[in-house]
Parts: structure tokens; sequence; C-alpha cells
């Protein structure tokens, strides 16, 4: 906690707003990395709902005040320009933080030095990736790192990667003996922002995939198919694209013994004229999306589980499941664990998502 953070105003100089500032200066300093970006934006906006003193951080200067005025919460709200280029800023940016939730993508170009920063100065970190190959490299090449200096870095906790991650250990336990984990993504109304778009076209474009098929991780081209997945009433059996590239074959593995882990999404998803063409619309168009995650676990010896969430609005949804996490590891309630661990090695699964279903993010249903 050793660098300066640029407020947004100065505070007043009466005795109630010092002894606010002191209290605040006491409570825990989230830091948004891209918080000039849609997805950092509504992380923001939703730690500031909770009054949580927030850290806009990024690349653009000028961009971040432009966010900090439209947030317009000053005593709650500072700056830290921090360009990825810059890795002493990215530490100072880190280490002055509780907390470093990233937002800024396509991860495969921006993950690698922020979280290497919150590794390094042992803050705990959460982010909204969806490409499996950089949750592999947290796994790799950052876990020693991050268990040395007591860091807890949390790759996918999103909508994307971190619902399928939580849902499969929901579903999963206590089956003895799994078969396959099949996470299957509905979604309509899907509006890319432009680090969507960035992100889809590099996932699109990927020849060498990440897979988990018999018992093993596996790296290299698939053949792209469609499938049938039985989402619950009212979307029903629809055809999905599969493998839909998304972090759970990684994550997945780690805590359910599973044969097999694949990832789908509608194929609809990407035949809806809007998706690729919204990057300027209003964020209150951007949140008109309907989703389903459903996850069905099959056992070897037959027989199996599902388990779903049901909502609107992907983008919140992913925003409150990062902010959820980051809150838990900041009061004191993160896992017992230090490390790279996915979602649900650091929070139990059914916990975790009956609290957000509590909190109308989305309907939950578990097994049993
Ligand atoms: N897993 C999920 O469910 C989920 C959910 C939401 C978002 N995401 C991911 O989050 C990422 C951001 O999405 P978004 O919707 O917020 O996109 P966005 O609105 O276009 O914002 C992108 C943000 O990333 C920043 N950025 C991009 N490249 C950068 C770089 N090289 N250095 C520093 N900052 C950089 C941008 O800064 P500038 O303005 O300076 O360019 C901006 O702040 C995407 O990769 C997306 O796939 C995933």
């Amino acid at each position: 906690m050793t660098a300066q953070a640029t407020p947004t105003s100065t505070p007043t100089s009466t005795s109630a707003s010092a002894s606010a500032s002191a209290s605040a200066r006491k409570a825990p300093l989230f830091a948004v990395y891209g918080a000039n970006g849609h997805t950092g934006r509504v992380v923001a906006s939703e730690l500031l709902a909770r009054q949580q003193r927030v850290l806009l951080a990024g690349r653009d200067e000028r961009a971040l005040h432009a966010v900090a005025d439209e947030l317009g919460v000053p005593d709650l709200v500072s700056i830290r320009h921090a360009p990825l280029d810059d890795r002493p800023a990215l530490r100072a940016l880190t280490e002055s933080a509780d907390v470093i939730i990233h937002c800024a993508g396509p991860f495969t170009t921006t993950g690698e030095p922020v979280a290497t920063a919150a590794a390094e100065t042992g803050t705990a970190y959460v982010d909204h990736a969806i490409e499996p190959h950089h949750v592999k490299y947290l796994f790799d090449s950052l876990q020693a790192t991050a268990q040395r200096t007591g860091a807890v870095l949390l790759p996918q906790m999103s909508f994307y990667g971190g619902l399928g991650d939580l849902l499969a250990a929901a579903a999963s336990a206590g089956l003895p003996d799994v078969d396959k984990v099949t996470v299957g993504y509905a979604v309509t109304g899907w509006r890319m922002t432009q680090g969507a778009v960035n992100t889809a076209n590099l996932l699109i474009g990927e020849i060498d995939r990440i897979g988990f098929t018999d018992g093993a991780q596996r790296v290299g081209p698939v053949e792209i198919r469609n499938a049938v997945f039985p989402f619950p009433p009212p979307v029903g059996p629809r055809t999905t694209i599969v493998p839909f590239p998304s972090g759970e074959v990684v994550t997945v593995p780690r805590h359910v013994p599973a044969r097999a882990v694949e990832v789908q999404l509608t194929a609809s998803t990407f035949e809806e004229e809007q998706i690729f063409t919204s990057v300027d619309v209003s964020p209150q168009e951007r949140a008109k999306t309907e989703f389903t995650v459903a996850v069905q676990v099959t056992g070897a010896a037959g027989g199996g589980r599902n388990a779903h969430v049901r909502g609107r609005d992907i983008w919140r949804a992913g925003a409150v499941v990062s902010v959820e996490a980051a809150l838990r590891l900041a009061g004191g309630e993160g896992p017992e664990k230090t490390g790279v661990l996915g979602p649900a090695e650091a929070f139990a699964a059914p916990e975790f998502l009956r609290a957000l279903a509590e909190s109308g993010t989305f309907t939950l249903t578990l097994p049993g």
C-alpha cells in the first residue's frame, strides 16, 4: 500500500467529512483495470453501489477522468494511469490496492502484465477473461509466484467461464464417478463491445485450442461442430457450437475428476445480426441480453445431474460475479489456499451461487 492515487476532488474540511475520510482510508481499495471500458464501468458502478472505494485504472488518463465524472462519487473514486508497458506503474497500482479487478481485454494481450504485477506484489486479483489460453497461462506461469507472495489470483470470475465452473462444481458435488461435464450457454441479444469483438476475432481464428478429453488436457486443432444441448424450458434443446472456447476446460478438471469437459454456446447467438454491429450502442441497449447457463454432469455408470442459472444482462451478471469475489477476498472470506485458483476452488460453489441468486442477479436451480 505505498503509492498514492490521484483523487478526483479535494475533500471538504468539516469534522464530519474528516472522520468519514479517516474511516474511508481504512476501507479496502478496489482497483478496476480498464475502468473506461464497458465492463470496467459496470464493475465500478457495482462497487460504488456497495459504498466501496474504487481506483479507476488504465492506459488513458483522460478517459478515466471522464468515467470518474460520470460516476459522480468523488469521495470514493480515484484515478491511476498505468499503461501495460510500464511495469513499475502496474506494480505501484497493485501494491496500492487490496484487490484488482482486471476488466481490459483481450486478455491474450492485457492479461500477463497485470496478473504478473498482482502475483509479484501479493495482491488479490480477479479477472473477466474468457480465453482458455490466458487461464492456462496463469496456472502454468504464475502459480509459484502467487503462492510465494500469498496472492490469490482468480481468472474468469465473470459470466462466461465463472458461472460454468461454479455450476459444474455445484452439480457434481457428491457424485461418485463423473464421466463428462458439459456446460451450455444460451445467449440472445448479445451486443458486443469493441473489446468483445477483438476477443471474438482472436478466439474464432484460433487454431490450437485447449480441450479436456480422456482425462487429459490437450492443445491442438479441433473440429468445430454442431451439437444439441438440452437447455431447460423455456429455452429447450438448442443447436450449439462445440467447442465454445471458454476457460472451464482448464478450471473444471481441477476440482471435478471428470473424463471430459466441454463448453457449448447456442449457434443462434452468432447468427443474430446485432452481435458484431453494436459496438456503439448505449449501455441500456447492451443490457438487453437474456441468458441460461446450464450444466449437465453425467456419471460413468449412467445417471447424472443438471443445474442452471437464468437471467438478463450478461454484462451485469459478470460484473456482479467479479465484485462478489473481490468483496469476499477483501473481507477475509477468501479461500484458505493462496495461488491461482478456479472460481469453485476459491469459494463453495452452491453458497456463492445462492448469494448471487438472493441478490437478484439470476434465478438458480440446483439438483436436490
Ligand atoms: N468472461 C466474460 O463473461 C466477460 C464479460 C465481460 C467482458 N469480458 C472480456 O473483458 C474484456 C473487455 O470487455 P469490454 O466489454 O469492457 O470491452 P470495451 O468496452 O471495448 O473496453 C475495453 C477496455 O480494455 C482496455 N484495453 C484494451 N486493450 C488495452 C491495452 N493494450 N492496454 C490497456 N488497456 C487496454 C480499453 O482501454 P482503451 O479505451 O484505452 O482502449 C478499455 O478500457 C474483453 O476481453 C471481453 O471478452 C469477458
